[in-house]
């Protein structure tokens, strides 16, 4: 009796201690106000509490107001410091590799695998970066102009032939099926599976709770992927046996990388870089593109200045329906303002992680090495301290932003070194499709256009329009 009493209170005492040392993690310094809330779950349930809003997150608004800008908590199993304060996180954006390194939950690692972009570091990092650049940099972007025109008019077409088209799958579709021809000249036509069809099971359960058991999003998250990196790996192998002469694709790249000597890239790497590509281009940019015609059937005016200057385009030209220039690109001032303005709003990627690799002071707090910082784009994008109205979609905000501290005060793409490889293409891709749309179409809403945080944005009715060709002598002007 008395041995299992003394069990009992050294249980509880081990328990207690265990749950105190939870909640007041050990710390040569001050660590920042916070709550690591219940032990092992930590505060994960609250942060990924869906919500219907576009503003701050409740679960950052909330902690910011009781804790100040920069507080501690614990999500999946990892203690986090959060960085609403744009100083912070452009000197985590800054150190990169120095005091802070890349770093996402073991679970993204396992369905990313192990060698993706996001986890790589130093030499071998740059040496991936410069492969994607040689396809998605200025020159790259430029040859890629008049096939980018064809593909935005061609399916705009094509729906406003149909009674309504679904917004996001349909764009969803149209980018990944240009990224995937640029990257590896996959055709959807000739192939018998569907290599996007693996993408949105894997997509669908990205965000799941990781249990590898059938019948779970989980698990079918991870046979999408593994069905998409057996495609992705067969055709590699069919082009290492028949290579073309002029090598214009990122396959063509990676095998005469391959046979290389001395060459550090692996077929694994290569194909998990593939995959990455895949996924980083064709999610992000068509929720982008979505909402952003979703604000203009919301901001008439705002539609009508964008029209304006795409038709002022049409204006200068000596035959109208010549293909649209690089310099044509390049001058689409407004249009530029209104994508900064839709990824304000946006948030698509409303969490970027790094793991701090020292202790790390700043005002008066301390950074443990080994834990997790999570900057947090929308507290910045929405602070009504550096942009005013914040909620307001106004993209001639942006009128002034060379002395705005762009910068600092704008990370939809991220910052710093790790800076979105992306960027360009995404913004190439939306102004091309969005002066089709303007010039020639106009739409009405017909269901949908409705969206989710969880904290990662999303539609779930999707957003549908019908789409109806423009008469010649329809103009705004
Ligand atoms: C609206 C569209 C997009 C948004 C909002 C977006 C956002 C971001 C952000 C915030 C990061 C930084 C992540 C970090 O620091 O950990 C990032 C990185 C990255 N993005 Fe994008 N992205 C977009 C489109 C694209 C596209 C189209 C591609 C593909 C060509 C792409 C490829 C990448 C890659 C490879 C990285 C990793 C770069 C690195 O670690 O250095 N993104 N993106
Ligand atoms: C959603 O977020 C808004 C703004 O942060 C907040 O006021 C509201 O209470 C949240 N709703 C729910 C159900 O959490
Ligand atoms: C399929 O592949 C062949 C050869 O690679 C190509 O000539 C053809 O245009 C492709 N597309 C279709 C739809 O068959
Ligand atoms: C868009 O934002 C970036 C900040 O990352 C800034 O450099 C750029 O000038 C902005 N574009 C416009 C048209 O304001
Ligand atoms: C830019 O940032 C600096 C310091 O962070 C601040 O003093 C200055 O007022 C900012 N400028 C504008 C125009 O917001």
């Amino acid at each position: 009796m008395w041995a299992l009493c003394i069990w009992a209170s050294l249980f509880l005492i081990s328990i207690t201690h265990w749950v105190y040392r939870w909640r007041n993690p050990k710390c040569r310094g001050n660590l920042p106000p916070g709550s690591m809330g219940l032990p092992l779950l930590g505060e994960t349930l609250q942060f990924f509490r869906p919500n219907t809003s576009s503003d701050i997150p409740s679960f950052i608004k909330e902690r910011t107001k009781k804790y100040g800008p920069v507080f501690k908590t614990s999500l999946v199993g990892r203690p986090v410091i959060v960085s609403t304060e744009p100083e912070l996180s452009y000197f985590v954006f800054q150190q990169e590799g120095r005091c802070f390194q890349s770093w996402y939950p073991e679970t993204f690692t396992e369905i990313f695998g192990r060698q993706n972009v996001g986890s790589l570091h130093g030499f071998m990092y740059k040496y991936l970066k410069n492969m994607v650049l040689t396809l998605f940099g200025h020159e790259g972007l430029k040859k890629m102009l008049p096939e980018i025109e064809q593909i935005a008019c061609r399916k705009l077409d094509l729906w406003s032939s149909q009674d309504s088209a679904e917004l996001k799958d349909e764009t969803a579709s149209m980018i990944f099926d240009l990224t995937a021809k640029k990257l590896i000249s996959h055709d959807p036509g000739n192939s018998s599976e569907n290599l996007r069809e693996n993408f949105v099971a894997f997509i669908k359960g990205l965000i799941s709770f990781p249990f590898d058991i059938p019948g779970t999003a989980y698990h079918k998250c991870l046979k999408g992927r593994e069905r998409a990196m057996r495609m992705l790996k067969n055709m590699l192998q069919e082009r290492r046996g028949n290579p073309r002469k002029n090598p214009s694709d990122f396959f063509d790249y990676v095998i005469e990388e391959l046979q290389k000597e001395g060459t550090i890239l692996t077929e694994e790497i290569a194909l998990d870089l593939m995959f990455v590509l895949l996924f980083a281009s064709f999610e992000t940019t068509s929720l982008a593109l979505t909402l952003s015609i979703k604000f203009l059937t919301d901001y008439p005016s705002v539609l009508k200045r964008l029209t304006e200057e795409h038709e002022a385009i049409l204006r200068e030209r000596e035959d109208p329906d010549s293909e649209l220039t690089w310099k044509e690109y390049r001058s689409m001032t407004y249009t530029f303002q209104f994508i900064n303005e839709t990824a304000r709003l946006a948030n698509i990627v409303p969490a970027i992680f790094r793991k701090a690799l020292r202790d790390i002071q700043f005002k008066g707090y301390t950074i443990p090495g080994g834990w997790t910082v999570m900057v947090c784009p929308p507290a910045v994008h929405l602070n009504p301290d550096r942009y005013e109205y914040p909620l307001v979609f106004n993209p001639s905000r942006w009128e002034a932003s060379e002395s705005n501290n762009a910068s600092k005060n704008f990370m939809a793409f991220g910052g710093g070194m790790r800076f979105c490889v992306g960027t360009d293409f995404t913004k190439l891709q939306m102004a091309v499709f969005l002066h089709c749309l303007v010039t020639k179409y106009r739409w009405r809403e017909i269901s949908g256009g409705n969206i989710i945080r969880t904290p990662g944005l999303q539609f779930p009715n999707g957003y549908r329009v019908k789409l109806t060709k423009r008469g010649n002598s329809e103009r705004y002007t």
